[in-house]
């Protein structure tokens, strides 16, 4: 049922404060002598001891769960101290990449039947890893499979273009990282910020989600373009390749997240005065790098929008011809999940006004079972 909208994947990108809210609740709970803030993951609390034991965290997903994944990669690396490895899950199985007994491999699905990750799960199973399910669907082969897991109780999302759940998915390995590091002293008042900025997400997830007329009005200033770069970094990096991934999937229209530390490698040859180019500049320790990068992307004469902090836009498009898009600043690891938000709005609109199929994309189907 799509109430009052017209989409699914409308729908889902507008509902997300309320998954937001079901994925943390009963998650986040005042706990121990001084009544700090901690975090319970049920299906998590018998084997934490296990994960904080393991020489190695890897992350295995494909698309827009490969790209959450990447997005909590910063955090989970500061609040563990355990190194985090990235594996595209049809890349690790064609490669035979190493998965050891000392390895908690981390499997992020929203359907939990993707053929991909699951044989994957079978490979990081044989070679006697601890695996974890981080998945949507309860019941489904991967929270079966997996030996502990969390669900991330978004809600049945059924646009074939993931958005609510890609949120959900952040917050519930920011959550992963909270529980595996809150047996440190010293990171205390950083994870009580956090679990602070989780608890006012919603809030802020709706005020994001007003940006919608203006999204619409970018839309229809982008419809009859060929591409689309996205510049991101740090816990931004993925924001790029997801809000890319959406342009791709729903609008068909050429979209590529980059690195905006490999700009200079390669990318900055196509910055001219006709290409769109979307730069994440929100405010954490990348900001003033992204400066640079929005310079030298000015001085080229590129056509920008620019995401930035509330407050920021005057200066942040002081030259040039540039857009930008304001958002409210949040704990640097909790901002990913602000910033996609503009940009699913954005494929969304550009999805409509181009008059393509919004949740039945050509070619694509919402749960790939086959390899
Ligand atoms: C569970 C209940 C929830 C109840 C809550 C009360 C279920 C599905 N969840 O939530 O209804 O309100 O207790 O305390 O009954 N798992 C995997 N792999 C995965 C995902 C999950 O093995 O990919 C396992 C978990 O380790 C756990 C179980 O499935 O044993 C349920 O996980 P989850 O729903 O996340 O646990 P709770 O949040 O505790
Ligand atoms: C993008 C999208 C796909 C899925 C991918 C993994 O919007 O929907 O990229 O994210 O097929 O699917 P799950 O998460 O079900 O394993």
């Amino acid at each position: 049922n799509k109430g009052k909208y017209d989409h699914y994947m409308q729908k889902e990108i507008h509902e997300q404060p309320e998954s937001l809210t079901t994925t943390m609740r009963g998650r986040l709970i005042r706990g121990g002598s001084r009544k700090t803030k901690t975090v319970l993951l049920g299906g998590l609390k018998d084997h934490l001891k296990t994960i904080r034991r393991s020489r190695r965290i890897v992350f295995i997903g494909c698309g827009t769960s490969y790209n959450a994944a990447l997005a909590s990669r910063p955090i989970l690396e500061e609040l563990s101290g355990i190194p985090v490895s990235m594996e595209i899950a049809s890349d690790l199985w064609d490669r035979q990449g190493p998965i050891y007994r000392e390895d908690t491999a981390v499997f992020v699905s929203q359907s939990g039947e993707t053929a991909d990750t699951l044989l994957a799960l079978d490979y990081a199973r044989e070679n006697g890893a601890l695996c974890v399910g981080i998945t949507n669907t309860v019941g489904s082969s991967i929270a079966r499979k997996t030996h502990c897991g969390v669900h991330i109780n978004a809600g049945a999302e059924i646009g074939v273009a993931s958005t609510k759940a890609y949120t959900s998915q952040i917050v519930v390995m920011v959550m992963l990282a909270l529980a595996i590091g809150s047996d440190t002293i010293s990171s205390q008042k950083r994870r009580e910020a956090i679990i602070d900025g989780l608890l006012d997400l919603p809030y802020k997830v709706k005020e994001v989600l007003k940006l919608d007329e203006e999204m619409k009005d970018l839309a229809q200033l982008l419809i009859d373009e060929q591409s689309l770069l996205v510049f991101g970094r740090g816990y931004n990096y993925a924001t790029a390749l997801e809000g890319a991934l959406k342009v791709k999937e729903v609008a068909l229209m050429h979209s590529e997240g980059i690195l905006a530390g490999e700009m200079k490698h390669g990318p900055l040859a196509l910055a001219d005065e006709n290409l769109p180019i979307a730069v994440i500049a929100t405010r954490d320790a990348c900001f003033s790098k992204q400066q640079s990068v929005i310079q030298q992307l000015h001085a080229r004469k590129g056509r920008l929008i620019v995401m930035c902090s509330k407050g920021d836009a005057a200066s942040v498009s002081s030259s040039g011809s540039c857009r930008a898009i304001e958002v409210p600043q949040v704990e640097d690891c909790l901002q990913p999940v602000l910033n996609i938000v503009p940009l699913q709005l954005l494929a969304y609109h550009l999805t409509v006004l181009r008059g393509h199929n919004v949740d039945q994309p050509r070619n694509l189907a919402k749960s790939v079972t086959t390899q």
